[in-house]
């Protein structure tokens, strides 16, 4: 396969634990969950193929593993070589991405939450940062929204036009635009992920990176347009159905 984005791999995350769904993990867990007809886990590789990647990663856990891979494969289908790297427990999302670094060789990563679902069209941002993935840059970059629900999400504080803080599911209100599903990062990420000590909920969380990030002067964003949504309820999902629907998806 002709290798359209050799500076920058793709890290897709469906090793979740179980899932409020009620989707077993022996039929795949929440990443086989449909949304307009195609397993969650299409829509990330469909959208990191039309993003322009083609060598992807897929964190899948023990219990989801043979249904995930009996149904991507290698990839193939998506236009994308598929590498399955197995989370034995979900210890977070940088515990996950950490997990991928053999795998991303050095290279800059792009890492997409399964259920996460938007209507922007990240091709522009993606080839953006390719560029400077080649020129080497030490910059993580992430995606906000408005959310009428930031306490569900991390959230980010801007102060003018900078980023001044990021919290994880903020208790009070302190922001309304949530730090999407969506991350780029140098391959320094790997080498910072060590440092990160477990959340109140047991994880390595992604806000606790993008946080280093931060304090290093080395964390850039963009806001997305369009709908977002973490499918993570049933509500949210009949909701996506409906946005797909209208986008003609369904
Ligand atoms: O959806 C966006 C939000 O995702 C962000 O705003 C938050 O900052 C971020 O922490 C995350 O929050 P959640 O609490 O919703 O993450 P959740 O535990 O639901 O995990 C999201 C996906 O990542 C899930 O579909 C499976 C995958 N995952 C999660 C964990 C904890 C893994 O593959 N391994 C893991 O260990």
């Amino acid at each position: 396969m002709k290798e359209k984005n050799g500076a920058l791999c793709g890290v897709v995350l469906a090793a979740g634990a179980g899932s409020r769904l009620g989707y077993p993990n022996k039929l795949g867990g929440k990443p086989m969950v449909r949304a307009a007809g195609r397993p969650l886990v299409d829509h990330a590789l469909i959208k990191l193929a039309a993003a322009g990647l083609s060598d992807v990663a897929l964190v899948v856990n023990p219990a989801n593993r043979l249904v995930i891979e009996a149904h991507v494969a290698d990839g193939r289908a998506f236009g994308l070589r598929v590498t399955y790297v197995v989370q034995h427990e979900p210890l977070g999302i940088a515990h996950a991405l950490s997990l991928c670094e053999d795998f991303a060789a050095g290279r800059h990563v792009l890492l997409l939450l399964v259920d996460n679902l938007f209507q922007a069209d990240i091709r522009r941002a993606v080839a953006a940062y390719t560029v400077q993935a080649q020129m080497d840059t030490d910059q993580a970059e992430i995606f906000l929204v408005r959310v009428p629900n930031p306490q569900d999400y991390g959230v980010a504080v801007l102060a003018g036009e900078n980023i001044a803080a990021l919290v994880e599911k903020p208790s009070s209100f302190i922001s309304d635009l949530a730090v999407i599903g969506l991350y780029l990062y140098p391959p320094e990420a790997f080498g910072l992920i060590p440092a990160l000590s477990p959340s109140a909920r047991g994880e390595l969380e992604i806000t606790d990176l993008n946080s280093l990030f931060l304090q290093k002067g080395r964390l850039s964003y963009q806001k997305l347009s369009g709908w977002w949504l973490d499918v993570g309820t049933e509500e949210r999902l009949a909701q996506a159905e409906r946005l797909l629907a209208e986008q003609g998806l369904l």
